[in-house]
């Protein structure tokens, strides 16, 4: 068993988007993936057409009920542990718990040999959910959305992992960044990925650049995953592709 973060504390550059596709894409490749949705937004679950849960991960992480059972099933070998914006107490709640940036990671323990991969997605901020997705997870993954500010971002969540190494979890491994929503037409994106290789190294960009992709916005908004609605879409080709990178790292 894996466990993947999608980190970024900046909104809007493709985390939940991401999750989405690529645990669908390792799904269907007959891996067995769990997606958990950290964000109190619950973005990645009503875009799954999951709006109101009995059985959510903050119940799992404030010990209401075992991480099993808040598993919900999307298809075959796609499942999800959802949340919902009640999930944004938990910051407040744990602010004076001791050990409080592992408790996710010792919930998880229990799903061991149960799938092959497990997904987590992370709330725009660098918070206390932040921090425990990046406790539990093994390797990160950082989005970037192309254009000129989300740079600034990218030197937080680069310094906030290497803390979380330093003292919380070392042996998570940064794996990389990739773009997302690209366009090649633009000049200043060609700059930009000169600017992303110097901070993280130029064996730390991955290849695969995700264009902008109408299918991307358009799946979620129907309850639906990005293979099930566009599956020749550019969206699909190029998750596939970064799904494949991700699987050769
Ligand atoms: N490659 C893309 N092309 C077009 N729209 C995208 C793409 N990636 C993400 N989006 C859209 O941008 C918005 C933000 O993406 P999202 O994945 O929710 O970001 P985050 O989880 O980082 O806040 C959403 O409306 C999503 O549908
Ligand atoms: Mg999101």
């Amino acid at each position: 068993m894996e466990i993947i973060a999608i980190s970024n504390q900046k909104g809007g550059v493709g985390k939940t988007t991401s999750v989405s596709a690529i645990s669908e894409i390792l799904s269907k490749s007959g891996k067995k993936v769990v997606m958990i949705d950290l964000d109190p937004q619950a973005n990645l679950s009503k875009g799954l057409g999951i709006e109101k849960p009995e059985y959510t991960i903050q119940g799992v992480l404030f010990d209401e009920y075992g991480i099993e059972e808040a598993v919900e099933a999307i298809n075959d070998n796609l499942l999800l542990i959802p949340c919902t914006k009640a999930l944004a107490n938990f910051e407040i709640e744990m602010l004076n718990e001791i050990g409080r940036e592992y408790i996710l990671k010792n919930k998880i323990k229990a799903l061991e040999g149960q799938c092959d991969y497990v997904i987590l997605d992370s709330p725009p901020s660098l918070g206390l959910l932040t921090i425990n997705a990046l406790s539990a997870a093994e390797s990160v993954y950082v989005p970037i959305h192309a254009q000129k500010y989300s740079l600034d971002g990218l030197h937080e969540v680069l310094e906030t992992i290497d803390k979380v190494k330093e003292f919380i979890n070392p042996g998570l491994k940064f794996k990389g960044a990739y773009f997302n929503q690209y366009d090649q037409r633009k000049l200043l994106t060609r700059a930009l990925t000169e600017e992303v290789k110097e901070m993280v190294g130029e064996e730390m960009l991955l290849n695969t650049f995700i264009r902008v992709n109408v299918a991307l916005q358009e799946a979620p908004t129907l309850g639906k995953s990005i293979l099930e609605y566009a599956p020749e879409s550019n969206g699909a080709v190029d998750f596939k592709n970064l799904t494949d990178e991700i699987i050769s790292r």
